[in-house]
């Protein structure tokens, strides 16, 4: 079972906002490259903006494979599971954008998101379609807590590591196209 919705409303928006992981699904044009799927999340890093465009807060890490498939081809799903309670699963079919710190409008995305050291980006996705389907089979499962590892080994870095560890980690996809 599985339905086209017309928009994000503001039951699905609050609904996406509460997920504590998300999944993100790129791939770059070549018939042959690495097809990526990314878990993405902590609660207060995803915002519904529009009944057709979200936004999540990327923070630094060691892997650059959504940035660079978006900045070659744009294409992109992101895909919700309800953990607990009432089966769902939601996909947002779409086009997204890299908006960079030194970007018009990021000061303005990141007051959206709770505070995170190392963010390097914020992933602005307009949604061309919106589909649910059942997610019977989904476990249900309980959240213990989330993690704060990637925060306090950011913290500890600082912005000047941070910025050598991008530069470093984040140049270029596995299949060598541009990241950060
Ligand atoms: C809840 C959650 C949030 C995550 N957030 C990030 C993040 O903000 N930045 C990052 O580099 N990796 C993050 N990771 C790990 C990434 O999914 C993984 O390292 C990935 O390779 C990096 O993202 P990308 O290659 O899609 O850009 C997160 C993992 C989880 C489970």
């Amino acid at each position: 079972m599985s339905n086209e919705l017309p928009e994000i409303d503001e039951k699905l928006a609050r609904w996406l906002e509460a997920q504590p992981v998300f999944f993100v699904a790129t791939a770059p044009l070549a018939a042959d490259g690495l097809v990526n799927c990314s878990p993405k999340g902590s609660i207060g890093t995803f915002a519904v903006l529009g009944p057709h465009r979200v936004a999540y807060l990327d923070l630094t890490g060691s892997g650059i494979e959504t940035v660079a498939h978006l900045r070659e081809n744009g294409r992109v799903t992101l895909m919700f599971c309800a953990w607990t309670d009432r089966p769902d699963i939601v996909r947002l079919y779409g086009h997204g954008s890299v908006v960079l710190p030194e970007d018009d409008g990021f000061a303005e995305l990141l007051a959206r998101f709770g505070e995170h050291p190392g963010e390097r980006c914020v992933i602005v996705v307009d949604v061309d379609r919106v589909r649910d389907s059942c997610g019977y089979a989904v476990p249900r499962m309980e959240l213990v807590a989330e993690r704060d590892v990637l925060d306090l080994a950011n913290a500890k870095k600082g912005p000047e590591r941070l910025a050598a560890y991008r530069a470093e980690k984040n140049a270029a996809s596995l299949d060598g196209l541009p990241g950060l």
